[in-house]
């Protein structure tokens, strides 16, 4: 019942806590119409009926109903009551924020397949969340003390836009990382500081591909590079991925790659590391198809067991893989900055495209962040992470054990902020991630993240933001919950 699963939100939902009464029925209600649980055309109760179900004052009621009204999520009709509205697009299809278009707004082919197709799923902030890192333990202070030195110090040309393809004392420290933590053999000139892996990827794109031509992704694949190479005219297909990592094959080489986007060290979502004979294979692949590997080594900071892995980038003396990392998960997402690692050869070009495709600037963060790196702050933020995460893995991991067996097993544990659970075939895992989701957790359905296939269920589970006494509270309810559905699929029956 509607009523009841507004109070379970309201009242589990601690983040929201803090926010007054119509936000959180606001935010409860807008989340059951994203997450799939009121469908278009539903009719929601009355105005007076919620009022007395979730003994709250008519006031509150209809604040939260106008503002869902005119943000598009729900219609009234006259004399008949209030409608979800039917123009939303099926959950599935629902874009990150859930924005619809304006009625009647035309948008082009590409336009509308970015707005409906393999879109992210509102991902709320709560234990298990994956892909989110703490960003409680950043040295704010600190920070903002290295912000304001470079801020005072800014002469004009630092307010300018940024030609060389980033501020020279980042790329520096850029450079000095990936040649001791990656084993990745580079210049400085070969560095351009990007505004995070999503331009990187664009970039790569338009200057590596034209419109058409095929880009190889691996399927579960990561929806950001889904929609990049959309975003530039790509076609995209998927490679199905074992626990070596992604695995072409002869039927995958008759659709002959121009880029090769690939997750070697942690393969999201699945968490794979791609074996060396695979690294060797799909080397081997590139060359003979002249296409370019865009590595993206997204988590690899944070390694918990197992021997190092050393980057593609290492293994190719033939300069056919472009190196792609980021600040978002070490530092905060929305600090925007990352770096792409291009042959030599293709270094000039790339910075010129750069400067006139984005105007690329902010050096006094660019100088900031080069500061933190070189006073070593970005060592000792990491070395702190990695021990807490550390922690909160093994946590995950003691807390998830009593679901493990023939059944369900977990991949990708060794590095990174999230794990995979994987589970068989038999259990609709979307609809469990969403029976989670109603407990007050946020998971992933990892067939949310397939292209094609449709032989991959589990769950993608974060550790990075939740604490561990978030782990030891929700993870026994997690593991309880996965083993019923567990349980239902075994006998036929729905859980
Ligand atoms: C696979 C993958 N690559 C890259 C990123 C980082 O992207 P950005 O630098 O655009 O924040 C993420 C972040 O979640 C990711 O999951």
């Amino acid at each position: 019942m509607l009523s009841e699963l507004l109070l379970t939100d309201m009242h589990h939902n601690s983040g929201a806590a803090a926010l007054p009464l119509h936000r959180r029925l606001y935010e409860g209600l807008r989340r059951a119409i994203l997450n799939g649980h009121l469908a278009g055309g539903d009719r929601l109760p009355s105005s007076r009926e919620l009022t007395q179900d979730l003994q709250l004052s008519r006031n509150t009621v209809m604040a939260a109903l106008n503002q869902l009204s005119a943000e598009g999520y729900l219609v009234s009709r006259v004399g008949s009551g209030t409608f979800v509205n039917e123009q939303l697009p099926s959950p599935r299809l629902r874009g990150r924020t859930g924005r619809t278009t304006h009625a009647g707004a035309r948008l082009s082919r590409r336009g509308t397949a970015l707005a409906t197709q393999f879109t992210s799923a509102e991902l709320e902030i709560q234990p298990f969340t994956p892909g989110v890192a703490d960003f409680s333990a950043f040295p704010v202070a600190l920070w903002q003390r290295l912000q304001n030195k470079h801020w005072r110090m800014s002469y004009p040309d630092m307010l300018d836009y940024c030609y060389s393809g980033g501020h020279a004392p980042l790329r520096r420290a850029v450079t000095d990382y990936l040649r001791v933590s990656r084993s990745v053999p580079l210049d400085m000139d070969q560095v351009i500081i990007t505004s995070g892996t999503q331009q990187s990827l664009e970039l790569c794109a338009q200057m590596l591909a034209d419109h058409g031509d095929t880009v190889w992704l691996e399927d579960p694949a990561y929806w950001g590079a889904v929609k990049a190479f959309m975003a530039s005219g790509l076609r995209t297909h998927g490679v199905l991925v074992d626990a070596d990592g992604m695995a072409p094959t002869a039927a995958d080489e008759r659709h002959a790659p121009r880029l090769i986007y690939t997750t070697p060290s942690h393969q999201y979502p699945t968490g794979a590391v791609m074996s060396l004979a695979r690294r060797q294979q799909l080397l081997a692949l590139a060359q003979k198809h002249q296409a370019w590997v865009l590595e993206d080594d997204y988590d690899s900071e944070f390694r918990f067991s197992g021997p190092p892995i050393s980057s593609l980038a290492g293994l190719s003396p033939d300069e056919r893989v472009l190196y792609l990392g980021s600040f978002s998960k070490v530092l905060y997402p929305g600090l925007k900055l990352g770096y792409l690692v291009v042959p030599k050869a293709l270094a000039p070009a790339f910075r010129q495209a750069h400067y006139d495709l984005n105007r690329p600037g902010q050096m006094p963060l660019q100088a900031a962040l080069a500061e933190f790196i070189e006073l070593g702050h970005f060592a000792s933020a990491l070395r702190k992470a990695r021990h807490s995460y550390a922690q909160r893995r093994q946590q995950l991991l003691d807390a998830l054990q009593p679901c493990l067996g023939p059944h369900a097993h977990i991949s990708g544990a060794e590095q990174g902020l999230h794990l995979c659970l994987r589970l068989p075939t038999t259990v609709d895992d979307q609809a469990l991630a969403l029976r989670i989701a109603q407990q007050g957790m946020t998971v992933r359905a990892l067939s949310a993240y397939c292209l094609q296939r449709s032989d991959a269920k589990g769950l993608v589970i974060g550790y990075g933001y939740a604490t561990l006494e978030d782990i030891a509270h929700w993870g026994p309810v997690l593991a309880s919950t996965v083993k019923r559905a567990l349980a239902a699929g075994r006998s036929g029956k729905k859980s």
